[in-house]
């Protein structure tokens, strides 16, 4: 999966030839997972149609402040585009552009787009060679580099011009990979390993019966994908779930009973930064397995349980320097349940979710917690997706890594 997926793009064309290639690069965008909104200098249009862009971008297309056709003259708000935006990449971006943008000019909604934009900002130069040797393009460049703003180099080969050499804007597919290496290299997680554990276990009791919970895996699931989307490598070990996940930085490890996934965890636990145990653990397995499945000869059956290994108690006593996260699914008396287990099991946070709370707990979507850490700070937050919910988790442990 792209860096690039869920991002809010705000992509700025000027009038440049190579504004065809937005076309493309527009796709490439979309098929990353990223939502595009375009804003177009009134003259690029005459290098490609806002119709084109708007219907590969599936948003409507600016290039004035109001737009006259439009009965309604709705006013077209550049701060709220500038906030909407993880980023904004102005391609192609022209002399003139540059230029003005080095020097806070504001005379279309592009350009007051710009300045109004609190997120990162790209730009790829589309240019003659000479225009683009010339002491004025430099010193824009370099003006809007001091800014922060980031330069997508440009390439070298025959221009519109028919002459040859530096000035050409990057290639679509080049744009795409300088952002992703750009993000990529500035995520918080990057380097870092995480593990994270999920799901129920099951606990055999004989060839086709087992002990086990409602767990979804859901949690974990999500954990997971922001880790990875925070740029962590991480190793998932889980059980039985329908969950999926698909991202190059996840590698999955599936496991059913409690004593597979003890095993496991503690084969990763070592190289690991960050562990966050968000499993169903059974807390008791038969104490032996039947060999044969067990026929239903009397009334009753009894099943002699013994406790399984505490994996997070066990993942507490070792820890050196890593992150240790637990989780507390309880029912009553639930924070002092939860502080109890933090220093139990010689946690650094632990996440408490209530059965009494509407909305969270098994197969829901939804979850709603509090968070505790080992100075016994608590974090309360409200009823969110699982997927908020991890990142509300992950910005805990960035607080205090
Ligand atoms: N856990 C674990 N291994 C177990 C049992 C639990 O790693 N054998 C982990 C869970 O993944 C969770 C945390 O411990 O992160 C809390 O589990 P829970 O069952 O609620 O707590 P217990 O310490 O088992 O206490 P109790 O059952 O008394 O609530």
């Amino acid at each position: 999966m792209s860096v690039l997926s869920g991002k809010n793009i705000l992509l700025g064309v000027t009038a440049g030839i190579a504004a065809y290639k937005t076309t493309y690069l527009v796709r490439l965008f979309i098929k990353a997972g990223a939502q595009v909104r375009i804003v177009m200098t009134p003259a690029s249009k005459d290098f490609v149609t806002p119709l084109i862009l708007s219907t590969l971008s599936k948003n409507p297309v600016h290039s004035t402040f109001y737009d006259k056709e439009d009965e309604n003259e709705l006013w077209n708000n550049h701060v709220e585009l500038g906030l909407w935006a993880d980023l904004m990449l102005i391609a192609p971006a022209t002399a003139n552009t540059l230029s003005k943008m080095a020097n806070g000019t504001s005379d279309n909604l592009l350009l007051a787009t710009y300045l109004s934009a609190k997120c990162p900002v790209y730009f790829a130069p589309a240019m003659d060679l000479d225009m683009y040797k010339h002491p004025s393009t430099k010193e824009s460049i370099d003006k809007l580099q001091s800014f922060g703003n980031i330069n997508i180099p440009v390439g070298s080969g025959e221009l519109a011009s028919g002459l040859i050499g530096e000035g050409r804007m990057a290639e679509p597919e080049d744009i795409i990979t300088f952002l992703e290496a750009d993000i990529a290299s500035k995520l918080p997680l990057k380097g870092k390993k995480v593990l994270i554990t999920a799901g129920p276990t099951y606990e055999a009791i004989d060839p086709v019966r087992f002990i086990g919970n409602h767990s979804s895996g859901k949690m974990g699931f999500e954990l997971a994908k922001t880790a990875a989307n925070l740029g962590a490598k991480v190793v998932l070990i889980t059980g039985v779930s329908n969950e999926k996940i698909d991202h190059s930085f996840v590698e999955r490890i599936d496991v059913i009973s409690a004593q597979e996934m003890y095993e496991s965890v503690h084969g990763n636990f070592k190289n690991a930064d960050i562990a966050i145990l968000s499993a169903a653990v059974a807390d008791f397995k038969p104490k032996s397995i039947a060999a044969n499945k067990i026929k239903k000869k009397e009334a009753t059956l009894s099943i002699e349980l013994e406790k399984t290994k505490d994996i997070l108690a066990s993942l507490g006593a070792l820890k050196t320097t890593q992150f240790l996260v637990g989780f507390a699914l309880e029912t009553n008396n639930e924070l002092a349940n939860a502080i109890g287990k933090l220093k139990r099991k010689n946690l650094d946070m632990i996440v408490l979710n209530s059965l009494q709370d509407k909305g969270a707990g098994f197969k829901k979507v939804t979850n709603k917690v509090t968070i505790i850490d080992k100075s016994e700070k608590i974090s309360e937050f409200g009823l969110k997706s699982k997927t908020l919910v991890s990142q509300d988790i992950f910005n805990e442990i960035l607080d205090r890594m």
